[in-house]
């Protein structure tokens, strides 16, 4: 089940888990979206199911999951890679409003969905869950400080889950990504100014693609990473080590 799948990250990662030969569910806010990527999987020959929900809903996305357990009978792998990050603003002008609403999606949502999965996942012997972190967690980044602090809080969760289910074979991982070319960086990647600020910090001197992220997204779902827990695998174009 990927998670915000609709789009950018999460669209590369269905389309990759497919043609690794995972069946996948599709969600997100957008329905069109969802059923766009399912209609793309299945012209690749894969297969593919669609769910609507709102992540900041906690009761919505637990019955998103359950649903989707129930038609397909099992769930081996939750990407839990919806976020959002719409404010750009110092931390001395940031709002309750835009820290709660940040939160409630990368944060506090993120933790209710995988909490909903792991019931299901724990109870039939584990699986692996893949969040969607951000190299800025562990950076200082300008203007960002809702969200960044929401993915450190992904980072601690990742690792804190991955101890407490280790025994139960289930591993949770999360994938840091730095800048990507997705709707979410369009605003900095077409101002000039911004974008060669960014690609100056970044040595390998451009934006990464969403099939780089997928396909180590389809690594840690898969047996390939079964020794594999508690890890956040940055991919950065060396941007962290900078
Ligand atoms: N792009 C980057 O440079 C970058 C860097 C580091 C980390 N990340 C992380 O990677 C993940 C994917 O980012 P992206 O760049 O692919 O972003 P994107 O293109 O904006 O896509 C975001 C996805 O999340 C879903 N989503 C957003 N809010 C949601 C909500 N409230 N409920 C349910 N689904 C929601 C969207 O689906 P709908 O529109 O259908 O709701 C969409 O599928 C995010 O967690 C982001 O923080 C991205």
């Amino acid at each position: 089940m990927v998670l915000g799948g609709t789009r950018g990250i999460g669209r590369a990662c269905c389309l990759d888990l497919t043609r690794a030969g995972a069946t996948v569910v599709v969600t997100g806010r957008s329905a069109e979206n969802a059923h766009a990527v399912v209609h793309d999987v299945r012209a690749g020959g894969g297969e593919a199911t669609a769910a609507v929900h709102d992540l900041s809903d906690v009761d919505a996305t637990a019955r998103t999951i359950d649903e989707a357990y129930a038609v397909h009978g099992r769930l081996d792998g939750l990407v839990a890679n919806a976020g959002m990050n719409p404010y750009f603003v110092r931390p001395e002008k940031v709002t309750t409003e835009e820290w709660d609403t940040s939160m409630g999606v990368n944060l506090r949502g993120v933790f209710f969905a995988v909490q909903a999965a792991a019931r299901h996942m724990l109870a039939t012997g584990g699986g692996s869950v893949v969040t969607m972190s951000s190299v800025t967690a562990q950076r200082g980044t300008l203007r960002g400080l809702p969200y960044v602090a929401a993915k450190g809080g992904v980072d601690a969760m990742t690792r804190t889950l991955a101890v407490e289910w280790a025994d139960r074979g289930m591993r949770v991982n999360a994938v840091a990504p730095g800048y990507v070319e997705t709707d979410l960086t369009e605003g900095l990647r077409h101002h000039e100014s911004l974008r060669e600020m960014v690609l100056r910090k970044v040595p390998a001197g451009r934006f990464g693609t969403v099939e780089e992220i997928a396909a180590l997204v389809t690594f840690l779902v898969s047996d390939a990473s079964a020794y594999i827990t508690g890890q956040v695998l940055t991919a950065d174009g060396g941007f962290a080590v900078a």
